[in-house]
């Protein structure tokens, strides 16, 4: 049976001139990139060559991108780095939304700092008024999201918000894991002083981040031990999944590529909400305007989301639920608990590269019959 896979959302299959850049680099060229030889100055070209193209992409400096192995470590190496910078003595605050990822939420909530956590709206959206009513002098760090990774809300505050945090002396980082290489992401113009950005959720391979640190900003190293990526984060470079980074990125800046693959998946993420909607007490979460083209999250009254996505599988359609999965059950959704709407009936499918029409129609088809299913045995 075919299948449709519609959870890029969650991680996306790896892009073909990914996998192409990076086999050279798994098969053969293995030398470290800090050794002076010529086979290591070979793969540090291969490095330094990536990250330009992900500094292409999101609009940073070459030296303003820190590669990291995951979107988590980025983000943690932003939380950690900003309340270490505290005066000796001083315990920092910390600012979060109540809807950031669980990267955010725990690393703040395990750094030695005081933690403020701002509420949003119906939508998941943050006002400004609300940031800045939570800082306080001894205020370190500012973490929003640029969009949601649960329900797709965009912050659309955080272009206000940037220029108020730096006038403030305050360090404003913005998790962009769920929406870079969806959305344009200008590092520059967007005026964060830190910027986390994953490649595995936009079809570069998993292992590969980086963490986007402004010029001029001094940021202690989190994971330390030696002194890659000029001493900002120590251990050797993963080249093989750093250079499939950048080989997505570049495809990416080339010939308006993103933009082409952002409309293709704002019709197919309408087309799925359209067909989802029609079904009785369904309904879509989050902001329908200011949203992530590739990803929408549908309220399903009645039923619980794992019935609902085991019977999507069966009918060959993968999809994740707006809940976080734990060992073996799904938890409520703290983003829709923060939101005041039902945690623990939502559903996420998202699209991405490779997702055909095909796919969605395969969603298109199989939804109503498994609600149809499911409510009858309720009945
Ligand atoms: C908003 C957001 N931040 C951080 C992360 C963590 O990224 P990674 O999977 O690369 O650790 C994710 C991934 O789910 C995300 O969606």
């Amino acid at each position: 049976m075919s299948r449709a896979y519609l959870d890029h959302a969650s991680s996306s299959p790896l892009r073909p001139a990914a996998l192409e850049a990076m086999l050279p680099y798994l098969t053969g060229a293995g030398a470290d990139p800090g050794r002076v030889h010529s086979d290591g100055r070979a793969t540090r070209v291969a490095l330094e060559d990536a990250r330009e193209a992900v500094a292409g992409l999101l609009g940073a400096r070459p030296r303003e991108v820190v590669f990291t192995a995951t979107g988590t470590e980025a983000v943690n190496t932003a939380v950690y780095g900003a309340v270490a910078r505290a005066d000796p003595g001083v315990r920092p605050h910390v600012v979060t939304t109540a809807v950031e990822h669980s990267a955010v939420l725990e690393s703040c909530g395990r750094a030695d700092a005081d933690v403020t956590v701002v509420g949003v709206d119906g939508r998941a959206r943050v006002a400004v008024t609300d940031v800045l009513a939570a800082l306080r002098p001894d205020t370190a760090l500012v973490n929003v999201q640029l969009a949601n990774h649960e329900v797709g809300t965009v912050q659309t505050a955080l272009a206000a918000l940037a220029g108020e945090t730096r006038a403030r002396g305050v360090l404003l980082h913005v998790d962009a894991c769920a929406a870079a290489g969806h959305v344009p992401v200008d590092f520059g113009a967007l005026g964060a002083d830190l910027c986390s950005v994953t490649a595995h959720k936009f079809g570069g391979p998993k292992g590969a981040a980086a963490l986007l640190v402004r010029r001029g900003v001094r940021l202690p190293p989190f994971v330390v031990g030696g002194a890659q990526e000029r001493a900002r984060r120590a251990g050797i470079e993963d080249v093989p999944a750093l250079v499939g980074f950048g080989a997505a990125a570049a495809e990416l800046s080339a010939d308006d590529r993103l933009a082409r693959e952002a409309s293709v998946a704002r019709a197919q993420t309408d087309r799925l909400v359209r067909a989802a909607c029609a079904v009785e007490g369904v309904t879509q979460l989050g902001d329908p305007d200011d949203r992530l083209p590739h990803l929408v999250c549908l309220a399903v009254e009645g039923v619980e989301a794992e019935p609902v996505l085991l019977g999507l599988d069966q009918r060959g359609v993968a999809v994740h639920s707006g809940s976080s999965c734990s060992s073996e059950a799904l938890e409520p959704s703290p983003v829709l608990a923060a939101m005041g709407v039902d945690a623990e009936r939502s559903l996420r499918p998202s699209v991405g590269w490779s997702t055909t029409d095909d796919d969605v129609t395969m969603f298109v088809e199989a939804f109503p019959e498994v609600i149809g299913k499911l409510r009858a045995l309720r009945a």
